[in-house]
């Protein structure tokens, strides 16, 4: 056995599709075929096919998970996009930190947060921008994703030369991570600004609680690896959990969204961002 069948590839989409709300299209063998290969070859087998027939005939949810995991696309960088960044730094916080000026507590939620940049990126320019809010208010950042490869790396905090080499200006790098080798550590004080944990989006009972709803929500470059349904259904349960003057970033190219959501839309400068109706 060497290349997938029709019928194992089928049984994957199907698989992918219950467990994370990721579409594979139909021609997406070769990405299955590459994404899969290492899994195949820890388990000792000789080719994916073989990997995927086990999966059919005894699966097992350390299989299953491990699978889901490379089915993921985990492209990040920090600062990504930089206009969302400058919209945070001149509109959102400040209107933000001016409303919360009574209670002092600002509640964040960072979903699909891959290997960690963008809570990170979120915890550096707040600390660098508003260091008094950081150091007196109850700032809580939480960071999810669905994979485990990804939650452990956002945990530990260690990026490549060529990670900070993307969006990471070298003043900043130096200010806010340490050297570790040839990697690069981020800071203590920032590491602990994120709170990691696990949730799938297609699991509404999985998102994160927090002390109160959130103020700023983060979805960014996942809501493209779903159904339109499955999308609206996200963006629902979320507004449903923000403050009714909360603010939601989506990805650049996931901002047209269906009119069956109860958010509505607003631009500060190229940035477009949603707030509950
Ligand atoms: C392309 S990355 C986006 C990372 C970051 N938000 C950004 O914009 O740079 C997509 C992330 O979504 C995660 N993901 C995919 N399906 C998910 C699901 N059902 N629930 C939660 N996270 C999911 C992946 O594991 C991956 O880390």
């Amino acid at each position: 056995m060497s290349i997938i069948t029709a019928s194992q590839f089928d049984h994957l989409r199907e698989m992918v599709l219950r467990e994370s709300a990721i579409v594979l299209e139909p021609g997406k063998e070769y990405l299955v075929e590459s994404r899969l290969a290492p899994i195949a070859r820890r388990e000792g087998l000789g080719s994916v096919s073989e990997l995927v027939h086990k999966l059919m005939t005894s699966p097992s949810a350390k299989m299953t998970s491990e699978i889901i995991d490379a089915m993921t696309t985990n492209e990040t960088s920090f600062f990504r996009d930089v206009h969302p960044w400058q919209t945070l730094k001149e509109e959102i916080l400040p209107k933000l930190i001016e409303s919360r000026r009574i209670d002092r507590r600002l509640s964040v939620w960072c979903a699909a947060c891959s290997s960690g940049q963008e809570p990170y990126s979120l915890a550096m320019l707040l600390r660098d921008t508003f260091p008094d809010i950081v150091k007196s208010w109850d700032v809580t950042i939480i960071a999810t994703d669905l994979s485990d490869s990804m939650l452990y790396r956002c945990r530990e905090g260690v990026y490549s030369q060529l990670e900070v080499n993307r969006g990471l200006p070298a003043p900043m790098l130096v200010r806010n991570f340490q050297r570790e080798g040839a990697d690069w550590r981020i800071d203590p004080e920032l590491r602990r600004m994120v709170d990691v944990r696990t949730c799938n989006l297609a699991v509404p009972n999985s998102y994160p609680r927090a002390a109160s709803r959130f103020d700023l929500v983060f979805i960014r470059n996942v809501l493209i690896y779903f159904d339109e349904a499955t999308k609206t259904k996200i963006l629902n349960e979320t507004s449903s959990r923000m403050q009714s003057d909360g603010y939601l970033l989506l990805g650049s190219s996931e901002v047209s969204i269906s009119s069956a959501t109860r958010l509505v839309r607003h631009q500060f400068g190229r940035t477009i961002y949603f707030q509950p109706s």
